[in-house]
């Protein structure tokens, strides 16, 4: 049995791909091979030496210890753009809502339970609620992935003005992109240019506190910040000051923070981009997906932490072996190998950030103990499993 360990309530439609004659999918479960979660924030002594994989049903992977996991051989998986259109939608929301006075309007309207005059006293206050359009507006995409990829078009269909800004677009995401989207290459300039911004990125130790005073000195008097990606990416206290002295207008985040609660112009939204029925749906059977294929044929496709890797199936045993990307490796592997007397029948090598990933199939339809022990004593070997055989 293959064990997947939930850390969070998963939507059924991917946990039912996992075939529980092979699968045993429990919260409580000992000894996991993967653990399957979503926003738990996961304390590395929390995973067991067992774990070969960690999927995250969804993009940002904040919550988990990604570097630990990588030093550790454990692939982390995320989700990129299964949930890209939940997100969007309540992006759009996001800008309306800062714009038109809406909750304040309906606010008063619930308030008025005793009012005998109610569509007289609508059309006389209606005027305190009155809001401004989006059309026409500048609007800053930043972080053009899935997400701000779908927000910028998005925005464009509206008639907004959209500046995009990532210096590290996909050509994938470039492609995707409307051709009116404009390419801004400073922040500064877009802060300047926008009357409302958008992130969309993850947050890393480089992005942290991206949006501080320093910035917020160059941006537009009434700027509008919507953050539907992660509350570290904007300084609490530099936003603080910045909406008290009225140089942004509104903060619309999903990561409410108690130093901004109640403060004119935030508004805290409960961590509810991705929750739509279809969006949990998407992210749980994508996340179900790669991790069924990563433990039964040892192929990587969006993980973090560890290069894309695929091959295609044959009749012997497969070895999986990743390392750090130190020198010779791959050489001192297929040595191991050659001395065992092990033929390779196809393989497959791929790195990135450092670490090093092969999939390797054999003629032989068994990989001996012996082997495996000799390949795990190659210093910088980080992982290695037999599949099949
Ligand atoms: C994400 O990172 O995609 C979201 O935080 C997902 C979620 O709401 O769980």
């Amino acid at each position: 049995m293959i064990k997947i360990q939930t850390r969070n309530k998963i939507s059924p439609v991917g946990l039912d791909l996992f075939e529980r004659n092979e699968y045993e999918v429990a919260g409580e479960i000992s000894s996991p091979d993967a653990v399957l979660l979503r926003s738990y924030k996961l304390p590395e002594n929390e995973i067991d030496t067992t774990v070969k994989a960690i999927a995250r049903a969804g993009a940002g992977v904040n919550n988990i210890p990604v570097d630990a996991c990588t030093d550790r051989g454990i692939v982390v998986f995320n989700t990129p753009g299964a949930n890209a259109n939940g997100v969007k939608e309540l992006v759009i929301a996001g800008l309306l809502l800062s714009s038109r006075r809406i909750h304040e309007g309906m606010n008063w309207v619930s308030g008025q339970t005793a009012d005998e005059n109610l569509s007289k006293n609508v059309e006389k206050e209606k005027s305190s609620f009155a809001g401004s359009e989006i059309s026409g507006k500048n609007i800053g995409v930043i972080g053009l992935g899935a997400i701000g990829v779908l927000v910028a078009n998005a925005a464009v269909n509206l008639g907004m003005d959209v500046y995009g800004y990532d210096p590290f677009i996909t050509i994938t995401s470039a492609w995707n992109l409307s051709g009116r989207v404009k390419r801004t290459e400073s922040l500064d300039q877009l802060m300047a240019t926008c009357d409302y911004i958008t992130l969309h990125l993850p947050l890393i130790p480089d992005t942290k506190n991206l949006i501080n005073a320093e910035k917020l000195k160059a941006a537009k008097t009434g700027l509008r910040i919507l953050n539907f990606s992660r509350g570290g990416l904007v300084d609490t206290a530099a936003v603080k000051t910045a909406l008290n002295d009225e140089t942004v207008s509104h903060y619309v985040t999903d990561f409410p923070d108690p130093e901004l609660l109640g403060v004119k112009g935030v508004m805290s939204i409960p961590h509810l981009g991705a929750s739509t029925a279809e969006a949990e749906d998407n992210c749980a059977v994508m996340a179900a997906r790669q991790l069924q294929d990563f433990l039964e044929n040892g192929n990587i496709v969006n993980s973090v932490n560890f290069p894309a890797c695929s091959l295609e199936p044959a009749d012997g045993a497969r070895l999986i072996i990743a390392n750090k990307n130190n020198q010779n490796m791959l050489d001192r592997i297929l040595a191991v190998l050659a001395g065992e007397g092990l033929d390779i029948v196809d393989m497959v090598n791929k790195h990135n950030n450092g670490i090093a990933y092969s999939i390797i199939n054999l003629s032989a339809s068994h990989i001996s103990a012996e082997t495996m022990k000799q390949l795990n004593a190659i210093e910088a070997v980080v992982m290695t499993r037999q599949i099949g055989g």
